[in-house]
């Protein structure tokens, strides 16, 4: 099928997932393959950034969630650490006034004033200039980590019991939602991952709980508007239980 054909199916089927989010993974995989080092696969992810971006609010997604950096990646050789940031600042500066008309709202979770500062600003600038915009929501998760975001949220949560802006009583799913870095946000409907490997790697493990997992083994650099098309569409065949019995399951 060809890309306006995969367009029109979901256009036509309806229920698009409101929230996507990707693990953008494989690009060090996809340079070593070509003989090139891997930061060559970090620039040439940037491109299916600028692809992904474009194509999701046409097709129906409200948000986007791209894990750009976790916490553990910290633990990667300085300088491609040092590269991968470098690249943040760049692409923000460069690709800002293209989002800004396109009404794309940037957003960033995890721990931000963990960033290099030059990167820090250049993302604060693009927040603070989109941050009326009306249309795709584009949230990158930077120095961003699972575990980490949850326990920031209890750490918060005990300050406001401690001060009894909330008593134990109320404590729920719900009220908990409020604290973490991602309180704006609704749950991600679908989840996706390239390059093959079956994990979470540590990316949004509270919001996770329901959401719909697609895993293909394309490495992120060579991922097309096709492939998102075909996930999208895999998504709309899915029936979302959440533990109860439905018509067709009963
Ligand atoms: C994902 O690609 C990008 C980041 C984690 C920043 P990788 O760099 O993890 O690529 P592989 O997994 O080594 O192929
Ligand atoms: C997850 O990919 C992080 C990002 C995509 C930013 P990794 O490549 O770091 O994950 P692991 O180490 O293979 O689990
Ligand atoms: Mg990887």
């Amino acid at each position: 099928m060809s890309l306006e054909e995969l367009k029109k199916q979901i256009k036509e089927t309806g229920n698009v997932p409101q929230h996507v989010a990707i693990i953008m993974d494989g690009n060090g995989r996809w340079a070593k393959k070509r003989g090139l080092k891997r930061t060559e696969g970090h620039k040439a992810g940037v491109k299916t950034v600028q692809r992904v971006v474009r194509l999701a609010h046409p097709l129906g997604v409200k948000y986007l969630t791209l894990y750009t950096f976790s916490i553990e990646n910290w633990k990667r050789p300085k300088s491609e650490v040092a590269y991968i940031m470098k690249l943040l600042y760049n692409t923000t500066r460069s690709e800002l006034d293209e989002l800004h008309k396109n009404q794309v709202k940037l957003i960033a979770t995890g721990r931000i004033s963990g960033i290099p500062q030059s990167s820090r600003m250049m993302l604060r600038k693009a927040i603070r200039k989109t941050a009326n915009n009306n249309g795709l929501v584009l949230n990158l998760a930077l120095n961003y980590g699972g575990r980490t975001e949850i326990i920031d949220a209890v750490k918060k949560l005990v300050k406001d019991v401690k001060a009894g802006i909330v008593s134990e009583r109320r404590i729920s799913p719900e009220l908990f939602e409020n604290y973490l870095y991602t309180c704006e946000l609704p749950d991600p409907d679908l989840l996706i991952r390239t390059s093959g490997e079956m994990r979470l790697s540590n990316f949004l493990l509270w919001q996770t709980h329901y959401t719909e997992l697609y895993i293909t083994d394309v490495y992120w650099p060579d991922y097309t508007e096709e492939d998102f098309c075909r996930a999208i569409i895999d998504y709309q065949s899915r029936e979302r239980r959440f533990g109860r019995l439905t018509n067709k399951s009963r």
